[in-house]
Order: structure tokens, then sequence, then C-alpha cells
């Protein structure tokens, strides 16, 4: 067994800003507790960026910094490259052009992953490298680790959370203040919880980003978050919340997927983003505020709950610096490239039907608009009826909404998500309804 002493990593970080800075404070910061856990340094051997001007409040001294992200990747002393550029082509390069240079990859990156991860991660094991993206979901908390690691042995029945902290933050702010969605949000950008352009938080893509990756490495299964029905939060109202408290419930955006399994062990995946009613009692319905969780349910574990931030400068480079270290442990054993990054060996990681609509069954929670006339809401519920949609309870407000019509709820009992589909494709077609109408699932089992 050889004694030589080890040696020290290198590393280049690709993308000097907020999270890139939060890299270089942890790198130097937490520099001691990194080499008295690792047994030897981590170096930060140089930065690459465009903008060589911004004075980011850290000592470089030691650190080559410029803007040549090729030069970087060529450099011998760098072992690992850090991609936090962001965004999807020049990312991509970088990362294949590292990989083409045997050099181990960390990135932050969901969108890329979640659209070019299959690219990245065949090429990274051809060429033995690894891949670390823990950053990439739930930033500071360690679920892709926990899912590779801590519970591989367990077959993963369901895996759901609350994956954007931007949108709980405003969900938490529209419940605290009963504010209108686009007042909330105006805030939560002022504020810097929310970005100039929100989009991808508040329509629910950044959340199925995340969960096309916690499927990946859950259930094994392929799927891009195309595949992922998916809900955001734009048309939340305060009346939504206000009933929502009424009925015993909080409103969270969930990031939702669950295995299903036939009598003859036949696979197949549900999986969906969107507003979701989750009892006031448990434990995701007090996770406020810009905060994240994610429950994983194993069969030999039972539920397990992971809390903490799930963005921001500290977190986030936490979970980068954490791949870091896993990494350099493996080039000094010489075992970098074992550990699969999806947690399925690639030749294991198939594609997996997507769970049709009649056999996903749940309350839900509908909100109409309609005009206030005799009849109405009797069409309302004959529809409902028509489709097999039980109903619990109705609730019609007299707050106006558009055009002279006023707001109709319905609580169901359980039911398809195909009848529900149905029946409010059919209700929005009424001329005494305005669409569209909106659901919102009831999550009992939370
Ligand atoms: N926009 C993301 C969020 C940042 O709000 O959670 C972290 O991915």
């Amino acid at each position: 067994m050889a004694d030589s002493k080890p040696r020290k990593i290198g590393v280049g970080l690709l993308g000097f800003g907020t999270i890139g800075t939060g890299v270089v404070k942890v790198l130097q910061e937490n520099a001691d507790v990194i080499s008295q856990r690792l047994g030897f340094p981590l170096e930060l051997v140089r930065i690459a960026d465009l903008d060589l001007e911004t004075d980011r409040g850290v000592n470089l001294d030691g650190v080559r910094f410029d803007a040549d992200a090729s030069a970087l990747i060529a450099d011998p002393e760098v072992d690992i490259v850090v991609e936090l550029i962001g965004g999807y082509d020049v990312a991509r390069r970088f990362i294949l052009e590292s990989i083409a240079a045997d050099k181990h990859v960390v990135s932050a990156n969901k969108a890329l992953l979640a659209l070019h991860g299959k690219e990245i991660f065949k090429a990274a094991r051809a060429a033995n490298l690894d891949v670390g993206f823990e950053a990439a979901v739930a930033g500071g908390i360690p679920i892709l680790r926990s899912l590779r690691e801590g519970l591989a042995a367990n077959h993963i029945e369901r895996v759901l959370g609350i994956l954007n902290g931007t949108t709980n933050y405003v969900l938490t702010e529209m419940e605290r203040t009963e504010e209108a969605f686009e007042i909330v949000l105006k805030r939560a950008q002022e504020l810097g919880y929310a970005e100039a352009d929100p989009t991808f938080d508040v329509e629910g893509v950044d959340a199925a980003h995340k969960l096309a990756l916690l499927v990946g490495m859950a259930f094994g299964a392929e799927l891009t978050y195309e595949d992922i029905p998916t809900q955001g939060i734009l048309q939340m109202t305060p009346l939504d919340f206000e009933l929502a408290a009424e009925f015993g419930f909080r409103i969270k955006l969930l990031g939702i997927a669950k295995c299903h399994s036939d009598e003859h062990g036949h696979e197949a995946i549900e999986a969906h983003v969107g507003p979701a009613m989750v009892p006031v009692r448990s434990l995701l319905a007090n996770v406020d505020g810009a905060m994240n969780a994610v429950e994983v349910k194993g069969d030999a574990v039972g539920p397990t709950l992971y809390y903490g931030a799930g963005a921001g400068e500290m977190p986030t480079a936490s979970a980068v610096v954490a791949d870091l270290m896993e990494i350099a442990r493996e080039i000094q054993r010489g075992g970098a490239g074992a550990v699969a990054p999806l947690s399925y060996l690639p030749e294991e990681i198939k594609p997996k039907p997507m769970v049709s609509a009649d056999r996903i069954v749940h309350r839900a929670y509908l909100r109409f608009s309609a005009l206030d006339e005799p009849g109405v809401l009797s069409k309302i519920t004959g529809v409902l009826g028509e489709f097999g949609v039980g109903i619990e309870s109705v609730i019609q407000r007299q707050t106006e909404m558009d055009h002279g019509r006023v707001p109709v709820i319905v609580l169901t009992h359980p039911a398809t998500e195909e009848a529900l589909r149905s029946a409010m494709k059919k209700i929005d077609s009424l001329e005494c309804v305005g669409g569209p109408s909106v659901e919102i699932r009831i999550e009992e089992e939370i």
C-alpha cells in the first residue's frame, strides 16, 4: 500500500458571482476544518470570470484570476473544475471541455443538468471522472448525498418537498399579509428573495428541474423536467389562503414524485409540481419563508425529512465545497468515478412510464369564477357528478372577481386526476363560468 503523503488537490472556479464568492469564502474561512477532515488541503488555484473589476471582498493572494476559462480548464494544477456560470450553452461547453481535459466537475446548475445531464454524466463516466451537483437541488441541504449514500439500501417510495425558496417566501407572505400575488412578488424582488425575472421560479420550472434530478436518483428513472406536469403559483389569491386555513391546510408549492408498482413488478412514475394544500400540523406546512424541505420515504427506513436553506451564497457554497471534498478524497484513493452520480449505475437508469391520470387519486380544492345567477351552482356540481367527482363542501363568496363573476369553491372527495381534469374542462366551457378554473391538490399523507 502506498504510504506517500497525499498531494494537494487543485480547484479551478469558473464564474465568480455570488455563489463563486461564497465558495472562495468557505474554502478560505473553513480551510482548517476542511484539511482536518481530508488530511490534505484543497487549494483554490485559479478563477475565471468576464468581470475582473467588481471587488468581491475576498483575498485572492496566490490565486490566478483572469477571464480565460479554457486556460483554467487546461491548467495542470487544476484537478477539479467548479462550474458556477449558470445558463445552458457556455456552461455545457465548459463542462464537456473540462471532462475532455480529464478534470472532475462540480456544478450547481440544475437547469443544465435537468436538460443535458445524460450527456454530461455519460462523458464523465467514459472518462472515469466524477460530477458533483449537490448544490443543484435544495441548496445547502445534503439531499442528493442522502439519496446516494445514506438511503442507498432502500427502494424509495416517494420523494416530495418544497424545492423552491422564492415561491415558498411568496406563499408564506401572501398568507401572512393577505396581499395579492403581484404585490408580494414585487416586495420579494425588492428584498432580494426573487430574481428580476422570476419566471422559472413562479411558474414552477425551477422546482421541476430539481424534481427531475431527484426522480433519477430516487427511482433510477430517466425523465426530463418537460415530462413533469408543472403548475406555478401565479393563480393563487388571498381567498385561497383564507379558505385553506378554514379547512385546516396551508398552501405550499410542492414537487411530488412517487414510484407505483403493479402486481407484475412493473414500475411507473408519478411526478408533478404544483400548489398543494397540506395539513396545517404537518412538518412541511411549517416550512416558511425562503427555506426548503424534502421528505423521502424508503421501504426500510420509512419517512425521513431534510430541512434547510435552499439558496443563498454560503449555504449553496457549503454544498459545492462538500462535493469538492468528496471528489478530492476519491482522487487521493485512486477511486474517482466509482460512485454513480445519479446513485444508480448508468445502465440501470431507464425510461419508465408516467402513471396515467386515472390512477392518481386525491381530494382537491377547486375554484371557479362563476356568474351569480340562479342555477349556476347546480350546473357546476352537475358536471362534477357526471364525472364521478364527489363533493364535500361548496362555498360561494360575494367578492367580485372579474366581469361580475364571483368565486365558487368546491372541496371534493377523493377523485382521479383524470376525472377532475375532464370535469374542470367541461365546467370551463360553460357560459356562466369564466375559466380557467384553479385546482389545488390536497396532499394528506404528509
Ligand atoms: N431560485 C431558486 C429558489 C434558487 O428560489 O429556490 C435556488 O435554486
